[in-house]
């Protein structure tokens, strides 16, 4: 389950190497984009930057934050401001976190490593996919913040049990079910740029699952339905029989609708992800940002939310916690800045935001994030 990548093979070029220092000419997140391009390869790229079929939520993640207006206020006292939070009891220093993203050595050869080095020296919680090319418990060890484990759960569920055992024992400090995609295939971008994981890549912590279900059905069958990926889909079911295996927080990711958050909360469940996988799974849902508000009012403070999707800068942080998100979690900057300069350019992404957010911060008039709220949003007259 989860980001299944088949394809015929890319054709290398010649690349640039990553950056052995951050120009000082970077001025934002953004411009780390045209600088991770030039070192990777094209089909690696349409990986990382594509979204499903005609990526309409892809850009409408982007696009929505972008309509959004700040109120600014004048005046406020900010002396002791900070962007400290407690999630799930754990401390962070600010609500900006790394999303977890698969098979990071397509960007920079030191993939996740480099990642969980960046987030620690900006005190960034990080989220490691089961699709990570590195071994979760080696990553775990040179975290110096704290780590959560993105999960798909595998149709092999005794395998899934063990991985959450390995998970919990290396010291991972909460789980992330992701629950947008049950069934996927290669995006229409990758096919044409004849996307493939190259030798030597592979989802390192998921060996020894058995018997995977084939993923499609024999010509003439319905495609989907005919084959056996549907009967193992995850279910409500699953995700209770999850929360015996472990005594972690088990977050949801992957939560446009209210009716699902409500149940998330319903059955117990630690927090939930607002997040539509960076518009890489269904296309033409609607960007996070806009599906947010209904959720948080359905959900009215019974669980955490966090949101994740087209976070590109700090005002896009901040509107974020204005309606009604605890956290943010950031997928493709940070490979960008990854791709640019290794572990320091994905901490550079990090302290960007950040920076971005405290001014945003302080030209509105919180403190603290408990001060962000809704009447920091613009809404005319
Ligand atoms: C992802 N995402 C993702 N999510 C997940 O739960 N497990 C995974 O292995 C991956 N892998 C992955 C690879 C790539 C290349 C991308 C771009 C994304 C989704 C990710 O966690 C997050 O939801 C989005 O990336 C957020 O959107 P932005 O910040 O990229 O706009």
């Amino acid at each position: 389950m989860g980001e299944h990548l088949m394809s015929p093979s890319a054709s290398p070029r010649d690349m640039k190497p990553p950056l052995a220092q951050i120009p000082p000419e970077v001025a934002a997140v953004s411009d780390y984009e045209p600088l991770a391009r030039e070192r990777m390869t094209p089909a690696a790229w349409a990986w990382l930057q594509g979204g499903a079929a005609d990526e309409i939520t892809l850009r409408e993640n982007q696009a929505a934050f972008q309509r959004l207006r700040l109120a600014p206020r004048a005046l406020a006292e900010l002396a002791g401001a900070h962007t400290r939070l407690t999630l799930l009891g754990q401390a962070f220093e600010h609500p900006i976190f790394v999303a977890p993203v698969a098979y990071q050595q397509l960007a920079h050869p030191d993939g996740e490593r480099a990642t969980v080095l960046a987030a620690g020296a900006l005190g960034a919680g990080m989220v490691v996919s089961t699709q990570a090319g590195l071994p979760l418990d080696a990553l775990a060890r040179q975290a110096t913040a704290p780590l959560w484990f993105q999960l798909y759960v595998q149709h092999d569920r005794g395998f899934t049990r063990e991985l959450v055992h390995r998970v919990q024992a290396a010291g991972y400090r909460a789980l992330v079910v992701t629950v947008d995609a049950p069934v996927s295939g290669p995006r229409n971008r990758e096919r044409r740029a004849g996307f493939a994981l190259p030798p030597g890549l592979s989802a390192v912590n998921l060996q020894g699952v058995r018997n995977p279900p084939p993923h499609t059905a024999p010509l003439g069958r319905p495609p989907l339905f005919g084959s056996p990926l549907v009967d193992t889909a995850l279910t409500w079911r699953d995700i209770a029989w999850l929360r015996e295996q472990t005594t972690l927080p088990v977050l949801l990711k992957g939560v446009l609708s209210p009716a699902d958050a409500v149940r998330a909360a319903d059955e117990g469940l630690d927090g939930v992800i607002v997040s539509n996988h960076g518009g890489r799974v269904l296309d033409t849902v609607p960007a996070t940002i806009e599906a947010l508000p209904a959720i948080a009012r359905a959900v009215n403070g019974r669980l955490p939310l966090l949101l994740d999707g087209g976070v590109r800068r700090g005002t896009d942080v901040f509107k974020a916690l204005a309606l009604g998100a605890s956290a943010v979690l950031v997928g493709r900057p940070v490979l960008h800045g990854l791709a640019a300069a290794g572990a320091p350019g994905a901490a550079h992404v990090l302290h960007l935001l950040r920076a971005e957010l405290e001014m945003a911060m302080a030209l509105t008039g919180c403190r603290t994030l408990a001060d962000i709220d809704e009447s920091r949003i613009w809404r005319g007259g």
